[in-house]
C-alpha cells in the first residue's frame, strides 16, 4: 500500500503546515513537563524525545499512519517466519537466532530451534577450547590471534561488537578483522602475528563474496609457506561460517569446522548467528548469552508492545516524520562512548543497505523519500570536527545521542565531562542562544550574528547503565526494527541488496582489463581512460 493514500499521511500533511511555524522551545513552552511526558523507560533504557518538533496530536497521527499500513500485522508475519523477503522468497528470522524463551518455533512444517540451539552449541564447545588453550594450532601451539576474514555483514557487527565489549574480552586473544580487498589490510593484521598461533574466521554467507575469498586465500598462503608448503595446516587454523557448506569443503576447511546459518538470516542481520562466533571467542560464552538475552527482550518489547510506547516504532516514525515532511535528508548517531565508535558504520549497513530503495513494493518507483543517509561520530571528536555545521549549517539533520552513566574506566572526572558535553549538546541543539541573551553579554555587535544559535534541532536522548552485552543487544536490536518499521510504512522491500549488484559485475568486467590485454575501448570514454591510466602506472 502507497503510504501517501492513506487519511494519517494526508492528516500529516495538514498537521505540519499547521505546526511547522513552532519551534522545539515553544514547544516546551506549551508543555514545560515535556521531558518527562516524551520520556520511555523500559529495558533499562532512558529515552528522551521531548526535543522535537512535535507534540501529541503529532504522535497520534504517525501512530495512526502505522496503523492504516497494518505494522502490527507486519511485525506478526516477520516473527511467526512470513516471506517476507519475496524478491529473494525468503523469510526474514533472525529473532529466531536470539529467541530463548519459545520451545518451538514452527516455520513450514519445520522445528528451527533445535538446529539453531545445535550450533551455538558448537560454537559454545568450539570458542572455550580457544579460550582455555586446549584448541592446537598445526604445530602444537594455543591460538593466540583470531583473525575474521569478511565483509559487509559478515565484519561490520561482529567488528563493531567486539569493539563495544572491549572490557570483556579475552585478555591473552587478539580479535582482527580483515574487510577490504585492499591488501594493506590484511597486510597490517598479519604484520607481527605467529602463523602456527593464528586461526582464521572465514566468514562469508554465500562464501563467493571477491573480497573476502581474495583474502582468504592469500592468508591460506601465508600460512602455508610458514608450514613450508604443508596443506595440513589448513584444518587447524582455518574455519568457515557460512550457508553455502558445498564452497567451504572446496576451499579446503576440515568439514567439522564449518558453522552454519541459514538463508533466512540477513547479511547485515546476522551477528546473532555463527556469523558472531568472532565475538563469542572474544567475550565468552556467557557474555555471549547476555547479548543475546538482550537482542531477545528487544525483540519481545518489539513484538508485545502497544505502539505508541513501543521504542523501535516510536523512534522510526520520529524519523519518518523528519524524512517525508520536514524534508531531512540524514540522520546522525552519535554515541558518547569512545568503545561505540564503529555503531555509525555498523548502522549504516543496517539502515542503508535495508531501505536505500526507490522501488516500491508493487514494483513502482516511490513519490516519496525513503532511507535517509546515515552517518556519525563519537562524541566528543564530532563536536570538534562537524557539530558547528549540526548547530548553525543550513541542514535539518536529526540525531541520536546515545550516552552510559557508568564508565568502565573511573578515571579522574572524565565521564562526568563526557557526560556533561553530551546533556549540553541537546540543550544546545534544541534552544540554541537568542539574539536577547547575547545583547546581556559583552559582545561587539558586528559579531552578534555569527553568535547566534537559532536552535530548534531536533535530538533524542538514549541513556542506560553502563555498555554490556545485555544493553548493547537490546540496542543493536531497537536500531533493526527501527529500520523494518520505517521499511515497511514506505512500502519497500527492506530485506533484499539488489543494489549492490551492478558494481560487482562491472568490477568482474573491468578486471581483466587491468590484468593485461588490449588499450581499452569496450566502455565509455572516461572508464576507458581510467584503465589506461592504471595500466601505464603500474611501475
Ligand atoms: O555486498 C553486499 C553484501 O551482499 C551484504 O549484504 C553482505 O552482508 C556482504 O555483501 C557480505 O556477503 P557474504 O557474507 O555473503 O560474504
Amino acid at each position: 500500500m502507497n503510504p501517501t493514500k492513506t487519511a494519517a499521511w494526508n492528516n500529516l500533511t495538514d498537521h505540519y503546515d499547521q505546526i511547522k511555524g513552532l519551534s522545539i522551545a515553544d514547544h516546551f513552552y506549551r508543555q514545560p513537563n515535556r521531558g518527562d511526558e516524551y520520556t520511555l523507560q523500559s529495558l533499562g533504557l532512558h529515552i528522551d524525545y521531548s526535543k522535537h518538533r512535535l507534540n501529541q496530536e503529532t504522535i497520534r497521527l504517525l501512530v495512526k499512519l502505522a496503523e492504516e499500513m497494518e505494522l502490527s500485522q507486519a511485525i506478526l508475519a516477520m516473527f511467526r517466519g512470513d516471506r517476507i523477503n519475496r524478491t529473494e522468497n525468503r523469510s526474514v528470522l533472525h529473532t529466531a537466532l536470539r529467541d530463548l524463551s519459545s520451545s518451538s518455533l514452527m516455520v513450514a512444517g519445520e522445528d528451527l530451534l533445535p538446529e539453531i540451539k545445535r550450533v551455538r552449541q558448537q560454537m559454545e564447545v568450539f570458542s572455550e577450547m580457544v579460550r582455555d588453550g586446549s584448541y592446537l594450532g598445526h604445530s602444537g601451539k594455543p591460538i593466540r590471534h583470531i583473525i575474521n576474514l569478511g565483509i559487509g555483514g559478515s565484519d561490520l557487527g561482529p567488528a563493531m561488537v567486539c569493539q563495544a565489549l572491549t572490557p570483556y574480552q579475552h585478555p591473552h586473544l587478539t580479535v582482527d578483522f580483515v574487510s577490504n580487498v585492499d591488501g594493506s589490510h590484511l597486510a597490517q593484521v598479519l604484520a607481527g602475528k605467529s602463523p602456527d598461533q593464528t586461526l582464521f574466521i572465514v566468514a562469508s554467507k554465500t562464501f563467493t563474496t571477491q573480497e573476502t575469498m581474495t583474502n582468504a586465500l592469500s592468508a591460506k598462503q601465508w600460512l602455508i609457506n610458514h608450514y613450508n608448503g604443508d596443506q595440513k595446516a589448513v584444518a587447524a587454523h582455518f574455519i568457515a561460517l557460512s550457508t553455502n557448506q558445498e564452497a567451504v569443503c572446496e576451499f579446503g576447511i576440515d568439514p567439522k569446522n564449518i558453522f552454519v546459518f541459514w538463508d533466512w538470516v540477513g547479511g547485515r542481520y546476522s551477528l546473532t548467528s555463527a556469523i558472531g562466533l568472532s565475538i563469542m571467542l572474544a567475550i565468552g560464552k556467557d557474555n555471549f548469552k547476555s547479548l543475546l538475552s538482550g537482542f531477545h527482550q528487544m525483540d519481545r518489547h518489539f513484538l508485545q508492545t502497544p505502539l505508541e510506547s513501543n521504542i523501535p516504532v516510536l523512534l522510526a516514525l520520529i524519523g519518518i516524520w523528519y524524512n517525508n515532511f520536514w524534508g531531512a535528508q540524514s540522520h546522525a548517531i552519535l554515541p558518547y562512548d569512545q568503545y561505540l565508535h564503529r555503531f555509525p558504520a555498523y548502522l549504516q549497513q543496517t539502515d542503508m543497505e535495508s531501505n536505500g530503495k526507490s522501488v516500491d513494493q508493487q514494483g513502482k518507483v516511490t513519490s516519496y523519500q525513503t532511507g535517509a543517509v546515515i552517518w556519525g561520530e563519537a562524541g566528543t571528536n564530532g563536536q570538534h570536527a562537524f557539530y558547528q555545521l549540526l548547530h548553525q549549517g543550513t541542514k535539518l539533520i536529526p540525531a541520536d545521542f546515545i550516552a552510559f552513566t557508568k564508565s568502565h574506566h573511573q578515571m579522574g572526572d572524565h565521564h562526568q565531562k563526557l557526560l556533561s558535553n553530551f546533556i549540553a549538546q541537546t540543550r544546545a541543539l534544541a534552544f540554541g542562544r537568542t539574539v536577547e541573551k547575547l545583547s546581556q553579554l559583552n559582545i561587539p555587535k558586528e559579531l552578534v550574528p555569527y553568535k547566534v544559535f537559532d536552535g530548534n534541532r531536533p535530538t533524542t536522548s538514549i541513556m542506560a547503565q553502563q555498555l554490556n552485552p545485555d544493553i548493547l543487544g537490546k540496542l543493536i536490536a531497537l536500531y533493526e526494527h527501527k529500520v523494518f518499521v520505517q521499511g515497511h510504512i514506505w512500502n519497500i522491500y527492506s530485506f533484499d541488496q539488489w543494489g549492490v549488484e551492478l558494481g560487482k559485475e562491472l568490477a568482474g568486467e573491468i578486471l581483466p582489463e587491468l590484468r593485461g590485454g588490449l588499450a581499452g575501448g569496450e566502455f565509455d570514454s572516461s572508464t576507458n581512460r581510467l584503465i589506461n591510466y592504471f595500466r601505464e602506472h603500474q611501475s
